[in-house]
């Protein structure tokens, strides 16, 4: 494996204040892995408890030196230990502009728009899959040439990457009693309506996160 940089930073627009963290029930691992199911029928959940748990899911819980610098540890497998993933929340309840998690700096903010009515009419789409969930939408997006600097066929660890950490999402939303619905659109057109960091940037998944209800 070659050199390994670090990640390209996020503009934002401003910046949120420190987070409360989630009230976590004591549940058997073994229990939600068998009891995960897709809820598609769901309410909104608070904006805070959203960044909380994206905030939980993808912080960096420990950061590589020397010759490790790069790397981290978080709970999602990733190659290499780059966790090239940012996600963002990017509509719904309280959500004006898109929301950002920097792990690199371990805060939220805002990410200007490009085309707001583009942007919108992208996020109807999304919307439009799922009649009968009411709640958030985030959107997974990966640095091409932060992989491609340290592996050869780099495309491959983005989107194995963004499925190691759908399905963090999904275990995280069970123990929760969340609704968490991965989407067969991977958000390219959202991207390309947010401004981000470089246009080696793709956009790798899509998912819905609600209070899951009973239909
Ligand atoms: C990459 C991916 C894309 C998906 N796209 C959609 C989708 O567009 N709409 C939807 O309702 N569910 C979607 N799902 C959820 C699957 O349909 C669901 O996980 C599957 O039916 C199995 O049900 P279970 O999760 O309850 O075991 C997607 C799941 C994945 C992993």
């Amino acid at each position: 494996m070659q050199q390994v940089l670090g990640k390209r930073r996020w503009t934002m627009t401003s910046v949120y204040e420190t987070l409360a963290c989630s009230q976590w029930p004591a549940k058997n691992f073994r229990d939600v892995m068998l009891s995960r199911r897709t809820m598609r029928v769901a309410e909104p959940m608070a904006l805070l408890d959203l960044m909380s748990l994206v905030r939980f899911v993808t912080a960096r819980r420990e950061i590589g030196v020397a010759e490790n610098n790069g790397r981290s540890r978080k709970i999602p497998v990733s190659a290499g230990a780059l966790h090239p993933i940012d996600v963002l929340i990017v509509a719904g309840p309280g959500v004006s502009e898109p929301i950002v998690y920097s792990d690199v700096d371990d805060r939220f903010g805002s990410v200007p728009l490009i085309n707001d009515h583009d942007f919108s009419s992208e996020i109807e789409k999304l919307e439009s899959m799922l009649p009968c969930a009411k709640g958030h939408l985030l959107l997974f997006t990966g640095d091409l040439d932060m992989v491609d600097r340290a592996y050869e066929n780099p495309a491959s660890l983005l989107w194995r990457d963004a499925g190691a950490m759908l399905q963090s999402f999904a275990f995280a939303a069970t123990v929760l009693d969340l609704a968490f619905v991965p989407l067969g659109p991977l958000g390219t057109g959202v991207l390309r309506n947010l401004r981000c960091p470089s246009s080696t940037f793709l956009a790798v998944a899509t998912a819905f996160m609600g209070v899951a209800k009973s239909d």
